[in-house]
């Protein structure tokens, strides 16, 4: 199957815009799965929560709705970032769009980053992973700085996932360490969606810094951005490949792994 990550370059507070450049990139996108970056429909820096209560929405809201439509029509897998509200809390989500909708689910944010803390509660879903069985494939989730955790992707590995895909809005550059690791120890393909663009707000400028990439199961780049460019890049994947554990006949780094001793002393 072939995946991809849109680069775009969302515009804070302006949904109407940003959903207008989504339905674009999807109708013209060739592959079986998109990944949008995080907070895609509404850009990134809020500061307040009184402005999340004028964009955010249920995850089967309108903006669902609307790519749930073209997820079914043009049988493709969509995974965006939104500001989602539920019972009076805000989450940092990514909505993960089947064409079939009795496999569609939301994801929330589990790691919150820097100011997020002030607007968002921490997610509550976990890290979940959901087989997809037109496309033969089981597609785990996770939101930027939940990076900084290997618990997350490992989590998403051992409930087996062949692919990990990660709507970002990433502002350092470290994160390039850190991701091959992720997809080369748990052995899965992995998808970074990151924004273009800056945003300021009272005097601070956050710097979005682009580089989508993706990676084979042994850390390798199959595809990446350029930092600033709004664009689609995309790859081959075999979802198959990525299920065997095994790097040579007597080592198979899942089944190896040594529970007995993976603990605080
Ligand atoms: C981030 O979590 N947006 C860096």
């Amino acid at each position: 199957m072939k995946v991809s990550a849109v680069q775009f370059h969302p515009i804070l507070f302006d949904k109407d815009k940003n959903l207008e450049k989504i339905v674009n990139f999807i109708k013209e996108s060739k592959e079986d799965l998109i990944v949008f970056p995080e907070l895609a429909t509404t850009g990134y820096f809020f500061l307040k929560k009184d402005e999340l209560g004028r964009f955010a929405e249920p995850f089967e809201g309108d903006t669902y709705n609307l790519i749930q439509k073209l997820s079914t029509q043009l049988n493709k897998i969509i995974v965006y970032g939104f500001a989602e509200v539920k019972n009076d809390k805000f989450y940092n989500s990514a909505a993960i769009v089947f064409p079939d909708k009795k496999y569609s689910k939301v994801y929330r944010k589990t790691h919150l980053f820097y100011k997020e803390k002030f607007v968002f509660s921490p997610g509550d879903t976990g890290f979940f992973t959901i087989y997809y069985p037109d496309f033969d494939l089981k597609l785990g989730t996770m939101i930027c700085y939940d990076w900084r955790f290997p618990e997350a992707a490992r989590t998403l590995a051992l409930n087996g996932a062949d692919l990990i895909v990660s709507p970002s809005n990433l502002v350092t550059r470290i994160w390039h360490h850190a991701m091959p690791a992720r997809a080369l120890d748990n052995h899965v393909y992995l998808v970074v969606a990151n924004r273009v663009g800056s945003e300021e707000r009272r005097d601070e400028i956050l710097l979005f810094n682009g580089m989508s990439v993706i990676f084979d199961y042994n850390g390798e780049v199959l595809n990446l951005a350029t930092p600033s460019e709004e664009t689609i890049i995309s790859a081959e994947i075999n979802p198959k490949e990525s299920r065997d554990k095994a790097i040579n006949a007597f080592n198979d780094i899942f089944s190896d792994r040594n529970t007995n001793y993976y603990f605080l002393s």
